[in-house]
């Protein structure tokens, strides 16, 4: 498998009349084949994932942006959104996300969590809001998204304040650090570890 073959598939199944069904069923068909899968995408892996969840974008389209992610031990994200539907392969070692919804009094409260295993297909809808990191052994995940991420008018929260902004990359990269600096996604059993 090479990665053209999976972007190849994406972008076909994305042309459809149900883009998020047939990513869907085109990440479920790949269940079967998770190292060729995680070879494919090996050369876009970054030597520095241990400081900062690994964020790297194959393919993008205005209708879909493909990406590898890992998390290395350590590293979570803060709450944010997506702002369209999102699917998810897992790859290797474990990712847990927590949800949450829009909370008048606290901006933000916990409405489950999930933990993904290799072999895992999640779909995430458009107005979910969650926390991901990593669970155990570094979380390699294909993720496949309905836009193109990174133009979409997306929200992130402070991980400790739990107030809103628009998602920046350089807020996010910020928020992220703060966020696995804590004892865990906000609102968890763990209280937050607040910054000295
Ligand atoms: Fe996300």
């Amino acid at each position: 498998m090479h990665v053209f073959d999976i972007v190849e598939q994406g972008a076909r199944a994305a042309q459809g009349p149900k883009p998020c069904a047939a990513v869907r069923g085109m990440l479920k068909a790949l269940r079967n084949r998770l190292d060729e899968v995680h070879e494919a995408l090996d050369f876009c892996a970054c030597a520095r994932a241990e400081d900062a969840p690994d964020r790297q974008i194959f393919y993008r389209s205005p209708n879909l942006t493909m990406m590898r992610i890992c998390f290395c031990p350590g590293l979570r994200t803060p709450p944010h959104d997506h702002s369209t539907w999102a699917a998810i392969l897992m790859l290797s070692g474990q990712e847990r996300n927590t949800f949450y919804q829009r909370c008048k009094s606290r901006g933000l409260e916990q409405t489950g969590e999930i933990v993904l295993e290799p072999g895992s297909v999640f779909r995430m809808e458009v107005d979910t809001i969650h926390v991901a990191e990593c669970a155990g052994q570094p979380a390699v995940a294909l993720h496949v998204y309905g836009g193109d991420l990174d133009q979409l008018p997306r929200r992130v929260w402070h991980p400790h304040t739990l107030e809103e902004f628009p998602m920046e990359m350089e807020r996010y990269e910020e928020f992220s650090r703060l966020a696995s600096a804590a004892c865990g996604p906000p609102g968890s059993a763990q209280p937050a570890a607040l910054p000295a």
